[in-house]
């Protein structure tokens, strides 16, 4: 897997690196190009890409899809780390964006990733009718604003040090993460006008990016920083709101595998046809960054 994912990412960071390259006149791009560039894992590309083989979506649309999405997770990744919210100052194994280039900057440069997710779609050289495009747009919009990414990022903070229930924290977990591997999972879908699928997708997309978020709280609360790339031990010392401070660690790591069943049980109807993306899952499990 580890090998599937270096290739992958070689080539979404080839169509990053070679659209940004378009901008260079922007001195914006280097601390935007630092913040993306290796870049990490590219889960959420290789999810796109999985789900795009069951469903026979061309390779060249699935690229638009995924460095789209990557640059969202980059920006979130970029404000994630700034000192009026996690303050933390390593990431991806290297410095953050604002402590190598300062606050004012991080900022602006994040922002310019998130807007970048809609150049790319909206760019004439993603040749896909145009309505999928709107609607595309619409779906990325949504998974990433208040009722997305930012409207959990929200919650997250909000909920440091307070008693929050399951329901809250699953809700926030959702909103922060799963809404952008709904994407993922929806996206290819809607390119195909495969309607059928919608709501199971929809449905997979989120119990991912929920398992996803809870086996990164895992790393966080059992990982080594040299592995994760990351500050690890840190979400206790904030009072982050997650599954493990609710329910502790035995609880947690039973609740994934009951969440990872559920998925495989999902996927049953497709067959063989969605071996790849439940090998990407298994991955998304035993991972330890
Ligand atoms: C980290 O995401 C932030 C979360 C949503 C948990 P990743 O673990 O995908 O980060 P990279 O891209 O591999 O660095
Ligand atoms: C971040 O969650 C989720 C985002 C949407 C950025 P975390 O705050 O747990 O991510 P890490 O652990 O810093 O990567
Ligand atoms: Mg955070
Ligand atoms: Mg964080
Ligand atoms: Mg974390």
């Amino acid at each position: 897997m580890e090998k599937k994912l270096k290739k992958l990412s070689k080539r979404v960071n080839f169509f990053l690196n070679r659209y940004l390259s378009k901008f260079n006149s922007s001195e914006l791009v280097l601390p935007m190009k630092y913040g993306l560039f290796p870049g990490g894992k590219k889960i959420r590309s290789k999810i796109i890409f999985d789900v795009g083989k069951i469903f026979k979506v061309k390779k060249k649309d699935l690229m638009s899809l995924a460095a789209s999405v990557e640059t969202i997770h980059a920006y979130s990744l970029i404000h994630d780390d700034l000192p009026c919210m996690d303050d933390d100052r390593l990431r991806r194994g290297k410095a953050s964006t604002h402590v190598k280039f300062g606050e004012s900057t991080a900022i602006l440069a994040g922002n310019s990733l998130l807007t970048t997710a809609f150049e790319i779609l909206s760019d004439k050289s993603f040749k896909i009718e145009d309505k999928i495009k709107s609607d595309l747009i619409n779906l990325l919009s949504r998974c990433s604003g208040q009722t997305g990414i930012a409207g959990g990022q929200y919650l997250d903070l909000n909920y440091e040090k307070k008693k929050v229930s399951l329901k809250k924290i699953l809700n926030m977990e959702l909103k922060k993460t799963g809404k952008l591997f709904e994407f993922c999972c929806l996206a290819p879908l809607l390119i195909k006008k495969n309607k059928k699928n919608l709501n199971s997708f929809s449905r997979i997309g989120k119990d991912i990016g929920l398992l996803f978020q809870i086996i990164d709280d895992l790393i966080d609360f059992k990982g080594k920083t040299r592995f994760a790339g990351k500050k690890t031990k840190k979400d206790t010392k904030r009072g982050k709101a997650t599954i493990i401070s609710l329910l502790g660690y035995e609880n947690t790591v039973k609740y994934v595998h009951k969440l990872e069943q559920n998925i495989y049980n999902k996927l049953r109807i497709h067959s063989n046809k969605a071996d790849e993306l439940k090998e990407t899952i298994k991955f998304i499990v035993k991972r330890e960054k």
